[in-house]
């Protein structure tokens, strides 16, 4: 059986303050979890993540990487530099970052294979738009940004990355997609990876994220290919975090 995992998704939220309250929380409870867990902080706060986290069962990593090695990229963080820091994960091709910040496809391709290169386990996000699911395209649209990465880095990298399954219309929203409309799309994208490579497939952890929160998350993770949580809102909130890890 697949291993769960929570990872949390802090956005651009938080101090030092706020985060030590929420960081020394998870830190007491990091030895009575059951799952794996994970937090994905701001760049300036990796090193407050480290120091807390180091020595736990929680992990830590960024909530974006650079495509790029390293250079004149101002403003950029490296793949390498985030490994340094003790990351084990990273987001890439978070929904902001694709809409917000005009992440294409390609770029999400090169950002993936630029965080396994520096050991890092890229916690790989897609997602339908509302539109694009009243369109009734999201199988497409998911294949599509799933299948970037596959063609550009290979079936046998998925073995070495999570994949997280979040519809935009349900990030932030306080909409969550139904554990069977998840269940769904969970299954279409192990079906995808199946094609090539079956035994990946089975092994890869598919996360939901979308408004998960600690009255739905039990419900969520009961479904088979749903493998865990991404979680925006909630995991800013100590007791709510762990709680999603309880229900995982
Ligand atoms: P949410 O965010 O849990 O606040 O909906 C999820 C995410 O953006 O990863």
């Amino acid at each position: 059986m697949r291993a769960k995992l929570v990872a949390g998704n802090w956005k651009m939220y938080g101090s030092l303050a706020a985060n030590l309250k929420l960081l020394t929380h998870i830190k007491e409870a990091a030895a009575g979890l059951r799952c794996g867990a994970a937090v994905c902080v701001p760049f300036p706060y990796l090193e407050q993540a480290r120091s807390a986290l180091s020595g736990t069962s929680v992990a830590w990593g960024g909530q974006n990487v650079s495509e790029h090695e390293e250079g004149a990229y101002t403003g950029e963080v490296s793949a390498a530099m985030l490994q340094e820091f003790g990351c084990r994960y990273v987001l890439v091709g978070h929904s902001e970052r694709r809409a917000l910040f005009a992440e294409s496809d390609s770029t999400v391709a090169a950002k993936f294979a630029q965080a396994q290169r520096a050991g890092l386990i890229p916690i790989l996000c897609v997602g339908e738009t509302l539109a694009e699911r009243e369109d009734g395209v999201t199988a497409a649209v998911v294949t599509r940004q799933l299948d970037a990465v596959l063609n550009d880095s290979g079936v046998a990298a998925l073995s070495r990355a999570v994949l997280a399954y979040e519809p935009v219309w349900a990030i932030g929203t306080g909409k969550t997609a139904s554990p069977e409309q998840a269940q769904e799309v969970h299954a279409l994208i192990r079906a995808r990876v199946a094609q090539s490579a079956a035994a990946v497939a089975e092994g890869l952890q598919i996360l939901y994220g979308g408004s998960v929160k600690p009255g739905n998350a039990r419900e969520l993770f009961a479904m088979p290919d749903i493998d865990g949580g991404l979680v925006g809102g909630a995991s800013l909130v100590a007791e709510d975090f762990l709680a999603i890890c309880a229900a995982a």
